[in-house]
């Protein structure tokens, strides 16, 4: 398909309430999809939930509850926060859905029946947390370092993926940008692991794990986590498993994920599509992670910022407008409630905010339906900006170039003023005002839809409405 666009995020474990950096990724993965929306891209974004696995499984037996209660209970609160986030996803897969664990037994037995899954014994650590494997060079004092847990010796039958026929390849691909990840230094960071270690067969499937769908050569194991999470970014497109029928809109363009999951995402992934045979995704984006005042956020400092609490405070894009403006997509990010309810303040309540409602209320008896809309065009105002993911710099331009601008410019040309002595040039400055004001409601719609919404209607009626109250 030419002219498309295919984004995904990570889908999400289903087994606790989502956070704020599920709604980082998906907040960012939502502004991209609209933006190539808006430039009648055909697009299709997909972000869902993961499902099965041993993690799942036993958080609903802590909660006395069957896995399948528990998911559904914890996919509901994930589209539910989509849903106040505006985030306008076109599909939402979850992997418990029959037609998807359909198509992951189909890949297996494909791979099973050309010989590349083969039977063998799994020894090695395993951290439930991660739902993947370690090596010792992955720990530090022997535990995983981001789940501070000592992972499992693990000791079973197993069915294995061949990885390592694949490995100069991948490396190939990787290195060329074939196969894109970026930014830059996590493109790096996986060569030089590939290049410094050779890949160990996969653990594909556990003999101890209900919670998962079975091999359908082997009913008495169920498929590893990770191998049934990653084909979610193809059955998300209704892909039932046959490698001959791929959906028109694979490749993914971008799939967005956190650092956390890279070497999944570079490894594991590629090589078991490079198995089917089928096409690598374009590019892999990788963000850091978000620090809440310098740490990591955990219940024990007590330093979690919660995003119901966000938007209970800054509004739905209140709260998208700081999470894309918090720092350099890609890089770790250090925030705090204090320092978004000042940035809140000073960039929407006392700069937008404040912008919006007089230029409102000044211009409230000016026909205004004559006045020329387009000075730029707002998509190429943005693209280079957007399309590289720089979205705090993209937002920060236009409050520099625009909303501060047309603010100064207010106090300087004093236009209430102007309405008493010249009429003409009183409608002159409204003018450009308005025009400045309808540019800014066009450059925020895949940022802020809403608020982008909002202010045009008030231009158009002249109906006033505060739209970031003061936090004090
Ligand atoms: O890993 N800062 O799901 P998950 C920024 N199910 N982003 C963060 C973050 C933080 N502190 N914490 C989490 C899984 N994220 C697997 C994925 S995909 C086939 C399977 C975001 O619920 C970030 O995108 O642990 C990260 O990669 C993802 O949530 C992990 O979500
Ligand atoms: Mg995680």
């Amino acid at each position: 398909m030419k002219n498309k666009f295919y984004i995904t995020t990570p889908i999400y474990y289903a087994n606790a309430q989502p956070h704020i950096g599920h709604a980082y990724t998906t907040v960012a993965t939502d502004a991209l999809a609209r933006f190539y929306k808006l430039q009648k891209t055909k697009t299709f974004f997909l972000t869902g939930m993961d499902e099965h696995g041993a993690k799942i499984a036993q958080k609903a037996k802590e909660e006395s509850k069957k896995p399948q209660e528990l998911v559904n209970e914890v996919s509901d609160d994930f589209k539910k926060l989509w849903q106040e986030l505006d985030i306008e996803y076109d599909n939402f897969i979850r992997t418990t859905n029959p037609e998807h664990k359909k198509a992951i037994q189909v890949s297996l037995q494909t791979l099973y029946d050309k010989g590349v899954i083969y039977k063998g014994e799994y020894e090695g650590l395993y951290c439930v947390g991660c739902e993947q494997f370690k090596n010792e060079s992955d720990l530090v004092d022997g535990k995983c370092p981001d789940h501070n847990v000592e992972p499992e010796v693990m000791k079973e039958e197993s069915y294995m993926m061949k990885m390592d026929e694949r490995q100069t390849e991948l490396i190939q691909k990787i290195e060329s940008d074939d196969f894109k990840i970026r930014p830059e230094k996590y493109k790096k960071e996986i060569l030089s692991f590939l290049k410094n270690n050779e890949l160990e067969d996969l653990s594909i499937s556990r003999k101890n794990v209900n919670w998962g769908i079975p091999l359908p050569f082997d009913e008495t194991h169920t498929a590893y986590v990770w191998f049934d999470a990653l084909l979610n970014y193809l059955t998300g497109l209704g892909w039932n498993g046959d490698v001959n029928k791929i959906p028109d809109f694979w490749p993914a363009n971008i799939q967005m994920l956190g650092k956390d999951i890279l070497r999944v995402h570079a490894t594991i992934w590629p090589i078991m599509l490079m198995h089917l045979g089928i096409e690598l995704p374009k590019q892999l984006f990788v963000h850091g992670h978000i620090l809440s005042d310098g740490k990591k956020m955990s219940k024990t400092i007590g330093n979690v910022i919660s995003i119901d609490e966000m938007l209970e405070k800054f509004g739905t894009d209140g709260t998208r407008y700081l999470l894309l403006s918090a720092g350099t997509f890609g890089e770790d990010i250090d925030i705090t409630i204090e320092r978004m309810v000042e940035k809140y303040n000073a960039d929407l309540a006392n700069g937008l905010g404040n912008l919006v409602s007089r230029v409102v209320k000044l211009s409230e008896n000016i026909d205004f339906s004559n006045i020329e809309r387009k000075i730029y065009d707002p998509i190429q105002w943005n693209k280079m900006f957007i399309e590289s993911l720089w979205f705090d710099k993209a937002l920060e331009r236009i409050w520099s170039h625009l909303v501060q601008k047309s603010n100064k410019y207010i106090e300087e040309t004093k236009p209430w003023e102007l309405a008493k002595s010249s009429k003409k040039e009183f409608e002159k400055v409204m003018e450009k005002l308005v025009e400045d004001l309808y540019f800014i409601a066009q450059l925020l719609e895949s940022f802020m839809p809403e608020t982008s919404i909002k202010i045009k209607q008030q231009l158009e009626t002249g109906k006033k409405e505060i739209l970031f109250e003061r936090i004090k």
